[in-house]
């Protein structure tokens, strides 16, 4: 049993579309070439790997990628891209679901990781990584940085987007880390449509404690796939923790 909310058939089917910023090669190359660097010969295993946006031209290098994904309609839509031969998927649970093999990468991107709205499945999610993981490997998380420090004292909800088409804002509860992005999206006819996704939030040094529950130590932090320097401004960060050379290659 999982926290996630689950994907389901309409929001697949949308998916690419509303997320086509995030399959511009701007985005998407330097995120490729970053893991690919890690991967090496591979193989690679992606949580929560949805359509298949990063795995498919990750793959396409070389590199073969399997992946763990909660939603069969995601699924479903990375089928029309690669076959199961090609790319296999285990639809399950990231923070519980094991695969055959060991892993030279894992790997959990745009922030999907916080879809688990319990501390217990994110710490299950860094073991359920490490457990997966070849000694040596890594295991790379990207996420966002909270964005509490645009709350002014007594303000509930925190604007991402703001045009005559879509008006966003993430609410928080400070106390449960729980959060939810609100989205009011104008259609065509002039209706309103209002969809909503929830998450925990977590900070880099949770991150890192998770990692050290699970074995693994913090090799890298940067602020995007360019690798730019992480500081304290930083809204997002790409963070590489590396299972031991030494460690047991066990359960
Ligand atoms: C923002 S999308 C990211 C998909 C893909 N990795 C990408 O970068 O385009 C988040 C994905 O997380 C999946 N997801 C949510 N909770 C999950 C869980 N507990 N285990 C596995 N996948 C999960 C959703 O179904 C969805 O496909």
């Amino acid at each position: 049993m999982t926290s996630s909310d689950l994907w389901d058939e309409e929001t697949a089917a949308a998916y690419d579309d509303a997320s086509a910023q995030m399959f511009a090669p701007d985005v998407l190359d330097p995120a490729v070439s970053f893991l690919a660097g890690l991967a090496g010969d591979g193989p690679a295993l992606e949580f929560a790997i949805g359509t298949g946006r990063v795995a498919v031209p990750l793959a396409a290098r070389g590199v073969p990628v399997s992946g763990i994904e909660l939603s069969q309609p995601m699924v479903d839509q990375l089928r029309r891209r690669a076959s199961a031969r090609e790319l296999p998927v285990a639809v399950g649970d990231m923070a519980t679901t094991v695969v055959p093999g060991r892993f030279a990468l894992v790997y959990v991107v745009w922030n999907s990781i916080s879809n688990l709205r319990t501390q217990d499945e994110q710490v299950e999610c860094f073991r359920n990584a490490a457990r997966h993981l070849s000694p040596g490997g890594r295991f790379v998380v990207e996420l966002w940085v909270p964005g509490i420090r645009r709350f002014p004292p007594g303000q509930a909800a925190v604007p991402f987007a703001v045009s005559d088409r879509h008006v966003g804002f993430d609410t928080f509860d400070m106390v449960t880390q729980q959060g939810t992005s609100h989205h009011y999206r104008r259609l065509d006819d002039g209706s309103a449509r209002y969809a909503a996704s929830n998450f925990r939030y977590i900070w880099p040094a949770e991150c890192d404690l998770m990692a050290r529950l699970a074995g693994l130590a913090l090799e890298r932090r940067v602020a995007d796939w360019s690798g730019a320097p992480f500081t304290s401004d930083s809204e997002s960060h790409v963070s590489v923790w590396r299972k031991p050379l030494d460690a047991s290659d066990q359960d």
